[in-house]
């Protein structure tokens, strides 16, 4: 692969069909940002430490930073724009809202594309479990107490996502005794 050549790649952006050429070594933050002007996907660090950047790629959470563009060649991303907007909000935004997980907000997009991943793949996540999936997220502002209270609070709300009260009071049981840093 030349450094100068580009490349045609077709993927899939909250489902719209996107024909595009990519660099070879551009990868997909700068793609989704400088390309698709997807601004809602962060640039943090910019080299894989701290999960503000983070997309699904055929529903899996990746450091968009540490993707190259051409890896996405007929994959299908999904950024926060893709999980509701201001008159459908998804469960998790609702609950980031509700419980005070967004302050100055730079860490929400990943925040919430590492909790779809976690609930779609685990309905009735643990605190505990809910923390080991979030320990790539780094957060300034919340301390991430709010953060794991709104993500819980989301799988008991959205219908894929239901937990019974039951359920609930079991979990607590055993996330007694847990630190809260
Ligand atoms: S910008 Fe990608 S991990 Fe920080
Ligand atoms: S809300 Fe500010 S970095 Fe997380």
């Amino acid at each position: 692969m030349s450094k100068h050549h580009t490349y045609p790649i077709h993927f899939s952006l909250n489902g719209c069909t996107i024909d595009v050429e990519v660099g070879a070594t551009q990868t997909l933050l700068e793609l989704l940002r400088d390309k698709q002007h997807q601004w809602d996907v962060k640039l943090g660090c910019g080299k894989g430490d701290c999960g503000s950047c983070t997309v699904l790629l055929n529903d899996e959470p990746r450091l968009s930073c540490l993707v190259l563009a051409i890896q996405v060649d007929g994959a299908a991303i999904t950024t926060v724009r893709g999980l509701g907007d201001a008159e459908h909000l998804h469960p998790l935004q609702e609950a980031f809202i509700q419980y005070g997980a967004v302050q100055c907000g730079f860490c929400t997009p990943g925040m919430l594309m590492t909790a779809k991943a976690l609930l779609d793949r685990c309905p009735h996540p643990t605190r505990v479990q809910i923390r080991e999936a979030l320990a790539g997220n780094l957060c300034r502002c919340t301390g991430y107490q709010a953060v794991v209270d709104a993500i819980e609070a989301a799988s008991r709300r959205h219908p894929q996502h239901g937990q019974t009260d039951q359920n609930m009071m079991a979990t607590e049981m055993v996330d007694t005794g847990e630190e809260e840093t």
